[in-house]
C-alpha cells in the first residue's frame, strides 16, 4: 500500500529536511458544489477544467433532507467523470451528526478510488482526526484501495483554534487546514453575520490632532482573521502541511473577496473556497506569485549566488535570510508552471 508521502514531491537539494514534504499539485482555488443540485451537478464536469480543486459539499448549505441526495449525485459524478489532474475533494458532515457515518462508508466504498481528499468540518482536536483515520484505514482495506486518503481539517471551533497544532500532527493523512470563519465566528460568540470578510465596526482609530478629540481622527478597518490566519500557517508549517482561507460569502463584493484572500496568501496561505464561478479567477490571480515579483525573486536568487553573504540590489540590502524569503515565490511560480 501506498503511503500518504508518496503524494508529496520529493525534497528540494540542500534543503532542510522539514518533518513533511510540500504537495507538488496546486490547490489555489477548493471549488465548492452541491451535489444534491442536479444543475450544479451537471456543471461541474466543465468547471472542473478551470480549477485546481473540486469539492462535492455535503454539509451546510445542503439542507437536512437532501443530505442522501447529496451523497448518492457525489458519488454519480465521480463515477461518470474523469477530471484529469483536476483533484476530488469532499466535505462530509461533521462528527456529531447522524449522516458522517453513512458519508464515510458510502464515498470510500463507492469512489474511494477517485477521492483525493475528505475534508472534515468542526474538528476540536486530535481525537477526531485519529477517529477519521482509523474508519478510513478499515474502508480503504475493506474496499481494496491502494492509494489512502488525505485528510483536511475546517479549523471553526474555538477547541479546534485551541488545538491547531495537535490537529496539524494527528494524522500522516492530514494535508491542510481551512479556516472557517462562519461557524468560528458563532463558536466563539464573535458579534458578525457574514461569512469570512471583515466588519466594518472592527477598526483602529487614529490619535487626534490637537485637543479636539473629534478633529483629524482617521479609522482604518482591521482584518477580523489575522491572529486565526497566521496561527493556523505556524501550526500548519510546523507539520508540513497546506494553510488556507476559507469562504468568502459576499459573492458581489469581489474587491473585498481579493483582499481577503490576499491577506491570507501572503501570511502563507496556499489557496482559498471558491464559492462561485466568480471567485475562481480571483483565487488563481492572488494564490499565483505575481510576475513581478518571481522576477525580482530570480534576480535575488541570481546575485546571491551560494545564498550566502550581502549584496545591494537597487539599494536594498539582501542576503541569507532574503534569498530565502526569495526562493519561496520562485519556487512557488516553478511548481505552479509545472
Ligand atoms: C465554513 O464552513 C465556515 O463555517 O466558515
Ligand atoms: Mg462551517
Amino acid at each position: 500500500m501506498r503511503s500518504p508521502k508518496d503524494f508529496f514531491a520529493p525534497l528540494a537539494v540542500g534543503a532542510p529536511e522539514p518533518v513533511r514534504q510540500i504537495p507538488a499539485l496546486p490547490s489555489r482555488m477548493i471549488h465548492f458544489f452541491d451535489p444534491s443540485n442536479e444543475k450544479m451537478a451537471a456543471k461541474a464536469p466543465d468547471i472542473a477544467k478551470k480549477v485546481d480543486v473540486l469539492l462535492g459539499n455535503l454539509e451546510d448549505a445542503v439542507k437536512a433532507d437532501r443530505k442522501e441526495a447529496a451523497r448518492e449525485g457525489l458519488v454519480r459524478v465521480a463515477k461518470e467523470n474523469d477530471f484529469g489532474s483536476t483533484q476530488l475533494w469532499t466535505r462530509v458532515n461533521s462528527l456529531d451528526s447522524p449522516w458522517v457515518l453513512d458519508d464515510l462508508i458510502t464515498l470510500v466504498t463507492e469512489i474511494g478510488d477517485k477521492l483525493d481528499v475528505i475534508m472534515v468540518p468542526k474538528v476540536e482536536g486530535a481525537q477526531d482526526i485519529h477517529y477519521v483515520d482509523r474508519l478510513l484505514a478499515q474502508l480503504e482495506a475493506r474496499a481494496g484501495l491502494e492509494k489512502p486518503l488525505l485528510v483536511h481539517a475546517i479549523l471553526e471551533t474555538a477547541s479546534g483554534v485551541a488545538n491547531v497544532e495537535e490537529i496539524a500532527g494527528a494524522s500522516p493523512r492530514m494535508q491542510g487546514i481551512s479556516l472557517g470563519p462562519a461557524d468560528l465566528a458563532a463558536s466563539r460568540r464573535m458579534k458578525t453575520t457574514r461569512v469570512g470578510g471583515g466588519h466594518p465596526g472592527y477598526l483602529v482609530r487614529t490619535d487626534p490632532v490637537g485637543d479636539d478629540l473629534t478633529e483629524g481622527r482617521t479609522t482604518y478597518q482591521q482584518d477580523l482573521w489575522h491572529y486565526t490566519v497566521a496561527r493556523m500557517v505556524d501550526a500548519c508549517v510546523m507539520h508540513g502541511i497546506l494553510p488556507y482561507y476559507g469562504p468568502f460569502g459576499d459573492i458581489r463584493d469581489v474587491v473585498a473577496c481579493e483582499d481577503q484572500f490576499r491577506n491570507a496568501f501572503l501570511l502563507g496561505c496556499v489557496g482559498a473556497w471558491s464559492l462561485h464561478p466568480v471567485q475562481i479567477d480571483i483565487a488563481k490571480k492572488v494564490f499565483s506569485p505575481a510576475p513581478e515579483d518571481v522576477a525580482w525573486a530570480r534576480k535575488v536568487i541570481a546575485a546571491m549566488g551560494d545564498g550566502t553573504g550581502a549584496v545591494m540590489i537597487d539599494g536594498k540590502m539582501q542576503d541569507d535570510a532574503s534569498v530565502k524569503q526569495c526562493r519561496v515565490v520562485a519556487e512557488l511560480a516553478d511548481a505552479l508552471a509545472a
